[in-house]
């Protein structure tokens, strides 16, 4: 059978991938999962490793679940190397969204300033993991769904020698079911073509069952008063009808940041006012939820997980191992190398896209040329992408101070200089390479 490794194991997402492997035993043969994490970890990673293993002994399904602080032994042979890690933990994300709110920058964990700066803290570490697969598991896949995953994917691209590596988010599926949902037809009937970037993708064009219903969907969502697709770390606030006609594309939740900028800070605002930032909200959330993991009668995936923006994580990372190993050669939505599929972005450069999935890797769908209206934004935010991931990997002053004043969340040079040396202080730890 499969011998999996996911780092990060402690993660409260963790029964969500066990769920989805248990799913697919009979067409999956995993017969070992290794859970991953460090020290500061521990403690989370018995108390969801446990219920891991109730789940599997409650489905009876012969998985053999073990725990470790040892990365090297669990990457040993591995075929499939999942990640899901968070270096600095909540309490570095609650600096990545509280500092820039100070100058009135969205921070976000993934696109903005913080996102910059979850990609400094990251960087470091998942190069380190790549070096230790060369040596452990060469031929084993990593899927990377550790944010932000599409500069992490296009980092172990371009400064690693793992090249089997694919990054993941949930948001495409999510996406994908909202609207099957609101079309009140089987997902499997939906077919989205997705292109751009992690948390910056469009939806091209949309198919029910062969038949393009782009213009549906469009006028539908432009109809929305919120659009009931969103994931649950975004505000669900609605679009100008007008606007959403014209773009003529499904914009992701992310896109709220850019196309509606003042009004996402005000929400932010507010909410931080009111209940501290995201991250403090996933803390107590977390706290529930790892009380509820203690539980020794519990051996299933409890519902209030779903109030994480993570849903649909293990549909994504279980499928994608799935027709990996079976080469079943379905299209998903995932983080790869372009290769030429989007015409405006580098052919190095990680990119999102619906891609064909064989056991040699993702093979991604001829996108051409992105739309007029769309095609800076995103030749923009690569931009932004291909400095940060510079500045993580040499530790250069100046190539941070690049891309922070380069992405369109900062509006001045002046501010981006603060908010960057604030936050190089505040994260201190755990940059190593500054
Ligand atoms: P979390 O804070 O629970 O962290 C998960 C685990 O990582 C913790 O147990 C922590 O101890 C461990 N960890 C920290 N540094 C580590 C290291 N160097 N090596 C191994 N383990 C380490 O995080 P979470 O909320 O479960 O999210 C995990 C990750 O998944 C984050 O990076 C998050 O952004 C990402 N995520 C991605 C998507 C997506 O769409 N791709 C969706 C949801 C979450
Ligand atoms: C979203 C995204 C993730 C993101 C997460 C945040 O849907 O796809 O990449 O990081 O959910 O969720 P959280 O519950 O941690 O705020
Ligand atoms: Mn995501």
């Amino acid at each position: 059978g499969l011998k999996i490794a996911t780092i990060g194991g402690g993660s409260s997402y963790t029964p969500e991938l066990i769920e989805g492997f248990i799913k697919r035993h009979h067409e999956l043969p995993v017969s070992e999962i290794w859970l991953v994490d460090v020290e500061e970890g521990k403690e989370k990673l018995d108390i969801v490793g446990n219920l891991a293993k109730r789940m599997v002994e409650k489905a009876g399904v012969p998985i053999a679940v073990h725990l470790t602080l040892d990365r090297r032994e669990a990457l040993r042979d591995a075929d499939f190397v999942t990640t899901q890690f968070r270096v600095g933990g909540l309490a570095a994300r609650m600096k990545d969204e509280a500092i820039p709110l100070k100058y009135d920058v969205i921070g976000q964990e993934t696109n903005g300033p913080g996102g910059l700066f979850k990609a400094l803290r990251t960087i470091p570490v998942i190069l380190d993991i790549c070096k230790e697969m060369e040596e452990l598991c060469p031929q084993a896949w990593l899927i990377n769904f550790t944010n932000p995953a599409g500069i992490v994917t296009e980092a172990v691209l371009r400064y690693s020698p793992v090249k089997k590596v694919i990054g993941l988010c949930n948001g495409p599926i999510g996406i994908t079911m909202g609207i099957a949902d609101q079309l009140g037809v089987e997902p499997e009937r939906v077919r989205i073509d997705f292109a751009g970037l992690n948390h910056m993708s469009y939806g091209l064009k949309t198919t029910l069952d062969g038949k393009d219903i782009s213009e549906r969907v469009i006028a539908m969502l432009a109809g929305w008063e919120r659009d009931g697709i969103t994931a649950k770390n975004i505000a669900d606030v609605g679009w100008v009808p007008e606007f959403v006609e014209a773009l003529g594309v499904i914009p992701c939740g992310y896109h709220r940041y850019y196309y509606q900028t003042s009004t996402m800070l005000a929400k932010i605002k507010e909410e931080t006012e009111r209940s501290g930032t995201r991250a403090e909200v996933v803390k107590r959330l977390e706290d529930e939820l790892f009380e509820l993991y203690q539980d020794p009668d519990l051996n299933v995936k409890p519902k209030q997980l779903e109030r994480r923006g993570g849903a649909y994580y293990s549909e994504a990372a279980v499928q994608l191992i799935h027709s990996i190993h079976t080469d079943k050669r379905d299209i998903q939505v995932v983080n790869t190398r372009n290769n030429g599929a989007i015409a405006s972005i580098p052919d190095d450069s990680a990119v999102e896209v619906s891609c064909i999935i064989t056991k040699e890797g993702p093979r991604p769908l001829t996108m051409g040329d992105l739309p007029v209206p769309v095609r800076g934004l995103v030749q923009q935010i690569k931009s932004f992408e291909r400095v940060t991931i510079d500045a993580a990997v040499t530790g250069d002053y100046r190539t941070a101070l690049l891309a922070m004043t380069i992405n369109p969340l900062v509006h001045s040079d002046t501010v981006a200089k603060l908010i960057l040396d604030e936050m190089l202080e505040a994260h201190r730890a755990h940059l190593p390479q500054f």
